[in-house]
Parts: C-alpha cells; sequence; structure tokens
C-alpha cells in the first residue's frame, strides 16, 4: 500500500513540461532512428563509392596496377591455388566439385589446381571410371559467367579431335554457346568423320504429351550444325612444317581472330602443347584473344603411367608451373582430362 500510494504522489508531482521534454525525445528518436536506418542506406554506399574512388585514383596517381590480390598477377599466386577460406575436411573427399582457387582470372572464380589427383578429381577418388570425365570442370566453364553468345562470330577450336563424340559433340552440347564455326583438327586420316545429319528436328516431337516438349528420337548433329565444322588433317606445332601448321600464326592471321571474338580452345595433342602454351604465357594478345582454354598437360609421373605417360619429358611440377603461369597472364585456363 506504501509504495502505491508513494507512485501515485510521484505521478501527480510531475509538471507538464516534463511531459513535454519526454515526448519531444522520443519523436526526436523516432525521427532520427528512421533518417538513419531507411534513407541513411545510399549515404553509406556513397561513403563506401567516395571510398574505392579515392584509392583507384591513389592507385592510378602512383602507378600502381589495381588488385584486389596483387599475389594474383603472379605466377606463385596461381601456384598455390588451395582455397583461402577454411573448408571441412570432408571436402577433401566428399566433394566430387573441387573448391575455388584462391586467385580470380578475369576476374571470375576458377577451380583449384587439382595436382595431386592429377587434375582428374572424379576419376582419383572413384566416383567414376572414365579418366575422361569432365564433371569437374563444369561449374567453372567462362561461358556460365559471361555471355559468349552475344558477339557476332564464336569460334570453338578443338586440337587434337580425335573422333567426332570425343570432344567436340560434348562442347557442343554442353558449352553454353552457339558456336558460329568448329574449326576440328585431327592428324589421323579418317579419325574424325562430320557425322551424316540423319534426323529431321522439325518432326523429332512426340505428340503424347501435349504439356510439355518430348522428343521421339535423341537428337542426333543437324545438317546446320555440321554445315558449321571444318576438318583440318594436320599435326598442330608451333611452326609451319609439311605436315604441321603453326597454330598461333593460323589463328591470328588465316582465322583472323580478335578480341572481340568469341574464341574457346580445347587442346589435346600429345605433348606438343609445350612449346605452344610457353609462347601464348608470353604473347598478350593470344591472352586477349582466347575467352577460354581447356589443355591436357602431358607429363611424366608414375600415377600416370598407366596411360603410357611414361614417354613425356616434363614433370608434373612443370605441367602446374605452366597452368599456373597461363592464369597469371589472364588465360581462363583449365587441365583437360
Ligand atoms: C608461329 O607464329 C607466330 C605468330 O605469327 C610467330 O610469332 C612465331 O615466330 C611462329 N613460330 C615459329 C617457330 O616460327
Amino acid at each position: 500500500m506504501t509504495y502505491f500510494n508513494d507512485m501515485q504522489s510521484v505521478g501527480r508531482n510531475v509538471s507538464p513540461r516534463t511531459y513535454y521534454f519526454v515526448i519531444l525525445c522520443l519523436v526526436s528518436y523516432i525521427v532520427l532512428d528512421f533518417a538513419l536506418h531507411h534513407s541513411g542506406n545510399s549515404q553509406c554506399a556513397d561513403l563506401v563509392f567516395d571510398a574505392a574512388k579515392a584509392k583507384a585514383e591513389k592507385s592510378i596517381q602512383e602507378g600502381l596496377v589495381l588488385q584486389e590480390d596483387p599475389i594474383c598477377d603472379s605466377v606463385l599466386g596461381h601456384l598455390n591455388s588451395e582455397p583461402q577460406f577454411p573448408v571441412a575436411r570432408a571436402w577433401n573427399q566428399m566433394k566430387w566439385i573441387g573448391a575455388p582457387a584462391k586467385c580470380k582470372v578475369k576476374g571470375h572464380l576458377i577451380e583449384s589446381l587439382d595436382v595431386a589427383n592429377n587434375f582428374r578429381r572424379g576419376y582419383a577418388l572413384k566416383y567414376v571410371g572414365d579418366v575422361e570425365d569432365k564433371t569437374m570442370v563444369l561449374p567453372w566453364l567462362y561461358g556460365t559467367k559471361v555471355d559468349l553468345n552475344k558477339r557476332a562470330r564464336r569460334v570453338y577450336l578443338d586440337l587434337g579431335a580425335n573422333a567426332f563424340h570425343t570432344s567436340v559433340q560434348w562442347f557442343s552440347r554442353m558449352y553454353p554457346c552457339d558456336f558460329t564455326e568448329v574449326h576440328a583438327w585431327e592428324v589421323t586420316n579418317g579419325l574424325f568423320r562430320i557425322p551424316t545429319p540423319a534426323f529431321n528436328e522439325d518432326t523429332n516431337w512426340s505428340p503424347e504429351n501435349s504439356h510439355s516438349t518430348r522428343v521421339v528420337d535423341t537428337p542426333q548433329v543437324p545438317d546446320w550444325m555440321t554445315d558449321r565444322i571444318k576438318l583440318y588433317n594436320a599435326y598442330v606445332a608451333d611452326f609451319d612444317g609439311e605436315s604441321t601448321v603453326n597454330i598461333t600464326r593460323f589463328m591470328k592471321e588465316d582465322l583472323k581472330l580478335t578480341a572481340e571474338d568469341t574464341v574457346v580452345v580445347k587442346m589435346d595433342i600429345e605433348g606438343a602443347e609445350w612449346p605452344i602454351l610457353e609462347r601464348w604465357v608470353n604473347d598478350p594478345e593470344m591472352a586477349d584473344i582466347i575467352d577460354e582454354l581447356f589443355v591436357e598437360v602431358h607429363y611424366k609421373h608414375a600415377s600416370m603411367y598407366d596411360f603410357q605417360w611414361s614417354m613425356f619429358s616434363h614433370s608434373r611440377e612443370e605441367a602446374h608451373k605452366l597452368l599456373a603461369s597461363l592464369r597469371a597472364r589472364g588465360f581462363f585456363a583449365h587441365p583437360w582430362p
């Protein structure tokens, strides 16, 4: 009772000015809070933007190259391509798709170079019995990050094409770009055959299910696509000779490829890639021309002797360094299985 009486007397003794003061404080708080948390976002964004702009201007004045991490301009940055962030131990064996590399290429994430698994993760972890498996490269395709269809000329070069289904078919089906030209190089006569279009896309529909598209036969290669394929029976090399073609000269002078074109290159030429890639590492024009490069780098390592790789001379460490050098020079380069 005593307490109740005290409270009542306190209430009675407060002057109206105090009430006005408290109300004023509350209203000010609400107005301030609104200003800071709602319209305040754009102010924060401006501040961040100004800071970035000031930093960029300072770098330009000082003649520095703008880079999130300057080490990524060096071969070393790409050699230590293990992920930067802590990943669970299960990542080492559970995940078919590896972690992204520490350094980006062309501003985009790319897979870390999986040297210990011979760059063939799925095969090494026994997820698949096929050494040619390409699953691990799928999430990292440059064409999923940049729309390569926006350029008028879209060229796919398959250097060491083997049979049609080996890789030209894979790129035609799996790569998110509608190539306007396919240049397939295969030195073994008769191995690569441009398929005969034996099917008509327009009549390959089944009326069974009117709610969805259903085709009658597995879609094969239509003639509009085979018309775009050109076959070359010559060795892909770094020099012009009787049976060899200097592929760098061919791309620049014969095909007249430029940075304006979409250019995707797959290379699997049994060791002949070394002099070509060593040239490309030191040729910034090639780094600009080629949007994405897939290459099987051949090396001598006991773990690959089952595949007759004892005949190659470069070491696996050198192969790793070559891939890292390509990435450091701006090639969006992947090991090809
Ligand atoms: C191959 O072609 C490139 C580009 O034209 C040229 O710079 C290079 O010297 C050629 N290679 C050889 C071994 O001549």
